[in-house]
């Protein structure tokens, strides 16, 4: 019997295996006895690892193929009809040109494997922010890792019905074994051959080549970003990258908040943040995605549509985030870390004390005395977001949180100072157009570089990035401005000339997160400056915290010649974006270059 009598899907599963062409197909249930069935068949395959049963519980370990570790920027592609659609910061080709070549790869693509159908819905399956997908893949590991990161099985081909439609995922490794002789490998992939490609307009997903991460668990960032961001202009709501969390002062007032970073830049320790201030709860919506519609009341909702975490582990330690490391006690996932010899995961700085062995994530003998990292600087973790022990009660409430503030971050060594406020929306949305960080492991490229990220969309956005700004310059001109998010710029990662860190991180942030409820509730001071409105010593709680006088009021402020420096830049790289770069970003920049010089 078919597990769907809904006829576009049973026909587009169809149309999938006469080009595929799998030995087998399995329509995925989402059950624990699945993923149970499905993580014993990878461990026989050699693919995972079983984690010590009494330290890590039902874990598992598992390295990629060295070639295949990142997502992919250089092919990830928006196959939009006009290329002016798709924009200057995405790679763009024809529809038709990109399905052809597609279609030729896929051609037989998946001998000798079987191909697993896997209806998802992100967002808690009926909820009216919610949307749901269906990803078709020939890995086995995508499908135990969509298990954890969305909702997945036959409730939600019970929310899809008869009719309704769906986004269409097509995702293969790429390596058919095409004889039965053949020995499969753990980790199967085709790393020359690698497309990551979309579709907005027919909202459809197609991947090939690889099986690492966003370029393969096609729920996360290429359905809930880079389509659901077209679906959100065109009906009117916001998908973006943003952790989302709840803020409990010790009066027990309540504030969501909602924040972007680039990749690597810290969300996942933000969202589950241990806060140092007296009085203070955080507690967990997301870490990484947030899509939002306007209520009835004209405030912004916010959903998490994801069910778990795909955070980035090194660095991840019971001081940097104690909730992730809670959180990952067991049916958990471990890719491109380090394992010990009692069966246990490691990586960089999990840890004060080091193993004197391991073996690292490519099979290698390693020492403390190896000059070379144990796990590899995008190793991953996959969690379930209930296991968070900090996870908010109403994470999973169907009709999502009030956004009362928006924080956009970058990692900046320079220039930018701790927290400032924007004056109005169109001021924060100029902030978040100009966020810019220094580059990390997430995607392949130069760490360190400084890249221009606006809203941390620019890997996500799946349209022009110059409609994406207007876009949201229309969300707030139709708009009850008292209703809006206001919007913050922070920066934790300041230092001073020698290279050391002005502000201590981490838990600390909660002063941050203090003073940015303090000034929605007209209760915190702050200055007017030219990049905007700044925090004052005075404003800012820092009882307790030793920092040096000077050191403070170079954290707290913006270094105005740098800007002024930064100015021609954010120029261009607004001129970018042509005649679609809305004109009130464009005096917002004239406002601040002019107030920089006078
Ligand atoms: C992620 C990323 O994996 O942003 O969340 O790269
Ligand atoms: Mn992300």
């Amino acid at each position: 019997m078919n597990a769907t009598t809904n006829r576009k899907l049973l026909d587009w599963v169809n149309e999938v295996v006469s080009m595929c062409r799998p030995d087998h197909v399995v329509w995925c249930d989402g059950s624990k006895t699945e993923y149970d069935r499905m993580t014993n068949a990878l461990v026989k395959s050699g693919t995972f690892i079983p984690l010590n049963e009494k330290i890590r519980p039902n874990s598992f370990y598992c390295r990629s193929d060295p070639a295949d570790v990142a997502r992919v920027e250089e092919f990830t592609f928006i196959c939009s009809e006009h290329e002016e659609d798709a924009g200057p910061t995405n790679n763009w080709a024809d529809p038709k040109g990109m399905k052809e070549k597609m279609r030729g790869l896929y051609d037989g693509c998946m001998q000798g494997r079987t191909m697993y159908v896997v209806p998802y819905s992100m967002g808690a399956v009926g909820s009216p922010i919610a949307k749901i997908g269906v990803e078709v893949t020939d890995s086995a590991y995508v499908v135990v890792n969509m298990h954890i990161m969305a909702r997945v099985g036959t409730a939600v081909l019970h929310a899809l019905g008869n009719d309704s439609d769906f986004v269409r995922g097509i995702h293969s490794v790429g390596a058919p074994l095409t004889d039965v002789k053949m020995q499969d490998v753990a980790w199967p992939c085709n790393a020359a051959n690698k497309y990551i490609t979309h579709f907005p307009e027919t909202r459809e997903i197609w991947s090939y080549g690889s099986g690492y991460g966003g370029n393969a668990l096609l729920g996360k960032k290429c359905h809930a970003l880079r389509i659901a961001s077209v679906q959100a202009r065109d009906e009117g709501w916001m998908a973006e990258h943003m952790l989302i969390l709840k803020l409990t002062s010790p009066e027990g007032t309540v504030k969501y908040v909602a924040a972007a970073f680039p990749s690597a830049c810290g969300k996942t320790n933000l969202a589950m943040l241990e806060p140092t201030v007296p009085g203070w709860k955080v507690e967990t919506i997301g870490d990484d995605i947030a899509w939002m519609k306007f209520g009835e009341d004209g405030r912004l909702y916010a959903i998490n549509p994801e069910a778990g975490f795909f955070g980035v582990a090194p660095g991840t330690s019971m001081a940097s985030n104690p909730n992730a490391m809670r959180t990952l006690h067991a049916n958990s996932i471990f890719t491109n870390c380090a394992i010990t010899p009692q069966g246990d995961i490691w990586w960089e700085d999990i840890d004060a004390t080091e193993p004197t062995e391991l073996y690292d994530w490519l099979r290698r003998r390693w020492t403390p005395n190896s000059i070379r990292k144990a796990s590899h600087p995008n190793a991953r973790f996959t969690a379930p977001a209930a296991q968070c022990p900090v996870i908010a009660p109403e994470w999973e409430d169907p009709n999502g949180v009030p956004i009362d503030a928006f924080l956009f971050g970058g990692r900046r060594a320079t220039t930018i100072p701790l927290v400032t406020e924007a004056r109005d929306w169109n001021h924060g949305t100029f902030l978040g157009a100009v966020m810019s960080s220094e580059m990390t492991a997430a995607a392949a490229g130069t760490v360190g570089t400084l890249r221009r990220d606006p809203m941390a969309m620019l890997p996500f956005c799946g349209y022009h990035m110059g409609d994406y700004l207007a876009h949201w310059i229309n969300i707030g001109a139709r708009s009850d401005a008292d209703k809006l998010p206001r919007i913050f710029y922070v920066n934790w990662f300041r230092k001073d000339d020698h290279g050391k860190w002005l502000w201590p991180g981490f838990g600390e942030n909660s002063r941050v997160l203090k003073w940015v409820v303090e000034r929605c509730e007209g209760k915190a001071d702050a200055v007017e400056t030219p990049f905007g409105l700044a925090a004052t010593k005075e404003s800012l709680d820092l009882d307790g915290l030793d920092l040096d006088d000077e050191d403070l009021d170079i954290l707290l402020q913006a270094d105005q010649a740098g800007l002024l420096a930064e100015i021609a830049d954010m120029r261009a790289y607004f001129a970018r974006f042509g005649d679609k770069m809305p004109p009130e970003l464009i005096a917002e920049l004239d406002g601040l270059e002019a107030r920089l010089q006078s």
